[in-house]
């Protein structure tokens, strides 16, 4: 029986000790420092591509480059382009031309819906929303349809970058591998709890897989999903 590829998914955030992803008042949120930052980029120079929800893009103007000489080395000499495809998840295809993502360095792919696929059940170069600077636009599709498209586009590990929503409608089908949460010693209260106060999940265990005390009394934990 021939396997259905599938890539591995690893979510990866800055929180707060009471869970929060951004402050009470939202906006961009900024929660980890200068070691956060480092593992944020040793993620992504892991990645083959990085999911971002749309706000989070919206709100952040532009998407987290690798940028440390060593990691940058590291990929070029194992054949990998610098960064990684940066893969912006609409449902709205909203995304502002003027943002300055659409400046930086990298190929951007938009998961968006499609009305007419040219090709029905393949992956589409249309791009049929305001957003012409992506020179990719998948169809939006249940997730596992849609990441077993892009396993078989090459793109194995996938960085989910959040923000809650996006991270929320990958965990409720139990398809988030790997969690790396940077606790950052704040407290921070509010609505903005890295898992949707309104979002039920089912309930989910994990193994702890590495745990790095960082800069600023930040730590560094990455839990590994046990079983299904
Ligand atoms: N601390 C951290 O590490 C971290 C990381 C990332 C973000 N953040 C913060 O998180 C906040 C933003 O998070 P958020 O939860 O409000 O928004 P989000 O998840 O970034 O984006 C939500 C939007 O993304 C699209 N989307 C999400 N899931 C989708 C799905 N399954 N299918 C189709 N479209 C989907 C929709 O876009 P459309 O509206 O275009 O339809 C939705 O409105 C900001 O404050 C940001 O600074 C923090």
């Amino acid at each position: 029986m021939s396997q259905v590829p599938a890539p591995q998914l690893r979510l990866v955030l800055a929180v707060s000790l009471d869970g929060r992803l951004a402050p009470a008042e939202g906006g961009a949120a900024q929660l980890g420092g200068s070691g956060d930052r480092r593992v944020l980029e040793e993620s992504l120079a892991w990645a083959d591509g990085c999911l971002m929800g749309a706000e989070t893009l919206r709100l952040h103007g532009s998407t987290c480059l690798i940028r440390a000489p060593d990691l940058l080395e590291q990929r070029h000499g194992a054949g990998y382009p610098p960064q990684p495809v940066a893969l912006v998840v609409s449902r709205s295809g909203q995304i502002p031309g003027q943002l300055p993502f659409f400046q930086q360095p990298i190929e951007r792919w938009l998961v968006a819906p499609v009305s007419a696929a040219p090709f029905p059940g393949q992956l589409s170069d249309q791009s049929q929303v305001q957003a012409p600077g992506f020179q990719r636009h998948l169809p939006l599709e249940p997730w596992p349809r849609l990441l077993s498209r892009l396993a078989a586009e090459g793109l194995n590990r996938l960085l989910v970058l959040g923000g809650a929503q996006l991270g929320a409608s990958l965990l409720r089908e139990a398809l988030i591998d790997e969690l790396q949460l940077t606790l950052c010693p704040q407290v921070l209260g509010g609505p903005h709890s890295w898992v949707p106060l309104q979002e039920a999940c089912p309930g989910s265990h994990w193994r702890l897989q590495e745990t790095r005390p960082l800069d600023g009394d930040e730590l560094m934990l990455r839990y590994a999903r046990k079983g299904p």
